[in-house]
């Protein structure tokens, strides 16, 4: 039979088997991004629509893998049968499934895609065969139940969670095993919320306002119902909008920029942040960011949003030393720190797979490292808002309580603290601190 063409014109089978690959990519510790970064564009949206739920359901594929073949199969193979049962457990973005035949088919076409599985045809088609009367079973008979366990997470991070929070640790789980829907954020320099939802129901593109966040009333946040690709959004290449959860919008809005204030944004790549307050104030900024290649971004995102000028500055250097700095000091710092990303597993469901618990300890260190160069920086009364997209209070409310507890010019002032996981939002850490005299 031919292939099944996919939305983007990829066949399904090359597909599945491109996808295996890149599932074998993070298993062996690289960052799902790294590698969808290195895709062909027409490859990229379905590869990452197909890794990102094999990642989300890899408790379940698993159990059925070693249902049908007790001894682990070869890692190749292991990684292209997690593909192929996912699609079995997801529905489409369009809310229709492939039919069971259909990914039976193009899973045993996947194999001849690649050395490592060229062989063993016969054993995917036997296994997904057996998968697709439990996961598919005829008309009238009951569905498989929900999944009792949402997604994988290693042992010591589910300890934390249940340790941190008794009650809720399921909640967030579950929260991050679902597709994060597509959140926009308006420019408000280019239009107002409700302008721009106009624009999009003109094109037959359905939103809803997101009002507020942990309490924090958002200006320019839209929901989408369905999502589309940046390509179908209005103004998308002259800045209309952004691409950005409704969690981290209220960043910016924290910190309250006027217009002239000088602004650092210590950790600033790609510029999500440093864009939105750069919308809402012409402020003197400083994005500031370690990694090369991550910069690069920044100024991409400021060129499309039309947000350059010269009081615009975007540096690389690192935020725990003073080498980079003119010694002028900042009436506001962001300091959007480097963390363990376990707020925002929903959009990166590789992260679960790449960190080890010592990374917690040596990501505080580093926290607390640009804290403490940050709060130099800060001008006398000035505003200095930490933020981490972590559900670990290692980086959260214990590095608010350390760092207030050794300054004792750091008032602590209103900010939501630790955000959890829901339908609008990844999870956050958010605390605001003013410096009381010199
Ligand atoms: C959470 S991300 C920032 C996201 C960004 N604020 C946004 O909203 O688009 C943290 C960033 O800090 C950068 N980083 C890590 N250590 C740093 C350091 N010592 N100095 C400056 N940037 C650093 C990382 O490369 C990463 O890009």
């Amino acid at each position: 039979m031919t292939d099944k063409k996919t939305p983007h014109s990829l066949p399904l089978s090359e597909a599945i088997s491109i996808t295996a690959q890149a599932v074998g990519e993070v298993m062996s510790g690289r960052s799902l991004t790294e590698v969808l970064d290195q895709l062909e564009p027409h490859e990229r949206p379905i590869v990452q629509s197909l890794s990102f739920d094999a990642l989300r359901k890899w408790v379940r594929s698993h159990e059925l893998i070693k249902e049908f073949i007790p001894k682990n199969p070869p890692p190749e193979v292991d990684h292209l049968l997690s593909v192929a049962i996912a699609l079995f457990l997801n529905e489409n973005a369009d809310g229709k499934g492939y039919a069971a035949h259909t990914i039976v088919d193009q899973a045993v076409s996947a194999c001849a895609n690649y050395d490592k599985t060229m062989y063993a045809k016969g054993l995917v088609n036997a296994v997904l065969r057996k998968v697709s009367l439990i996961v598919q079973p005829p008309e009238g008979e009951p569905r498989f139940p929900p999944d009792p366990i949402p997604m994988f997470v290693p042992s010591w991070w589910r300890a934390n969670l249940k340790r941190h929070y008794s009650k809720a640790w399921q909640s967030i789980l579950f929260a991050q095993a679902k597709r994060a829907p597509l959140i926009l954020r308006i420019n408000q320099k280019q239009y107002s919320r409700d302008q721009y939802q106009t624009l999009l129901s003109e094109l037959g593109i359905a939103s809803t306002p997101i009002e507020d966040v942990a309490g924090v009333k958002l200006s320019s946040a839209l929901l989408l119902s369905n999502p589309v690709p940046v390509s179908d959004l209005p103004g998308f290449y002259s800045g209309a909008a952004s691409v950005q959860d409704a969690g981290a919008q209220i960043a910016a809005l924290l910190l309250n920029p006027q217009s002239g204030e000088r602004i650092l944004d210590a950790c600033a790549a790609p510029g999500g942040k440093t864009a939105h307050l750069l919308e809402l104030a012409n402020c003197e900024m400083v994005a500031l960011e370690l990694d090369g290649d991550r910069l690069s971004k920044i100024g991409g995102n400021l060129d499309r949003l039309r947000l350059h000028s010269d009081k615009v500055q975007v540096l690389r250097g690192d935020a725990s030393k003073a080498s980079w700095w003119d010694g002028i000091p900042f009436d506001k710092i962001l300091l959007d720190a480097p963390c363990s990303a376990s707020g925002i597993v929903a959009r990166h469901p590789d992260i679960p797979f790449l960190r080890r618990e010592a990374d917690i300890k040596s990501l505080q260190q580093k926290q607390r490292g640009i804290l403490e160069q940050a709060w130099k920086m800060l001008k006398a009364e000035g505003l200095l808002l930490y933020v981490t997209c972590s559900v670990f209070p290692e980086e959260g409310e214990e590095q608010a309580i350390w760092f207030a507890a050794e300054h004792g010019n750091a008032v602590r002032l209103g900010a939501p603290g630790q955000i959890l996981p829901t339908d609008v939002s990844d999870g956050f850490y958010y605390a605001l601190f003013k410096k009381n005299g010199p």
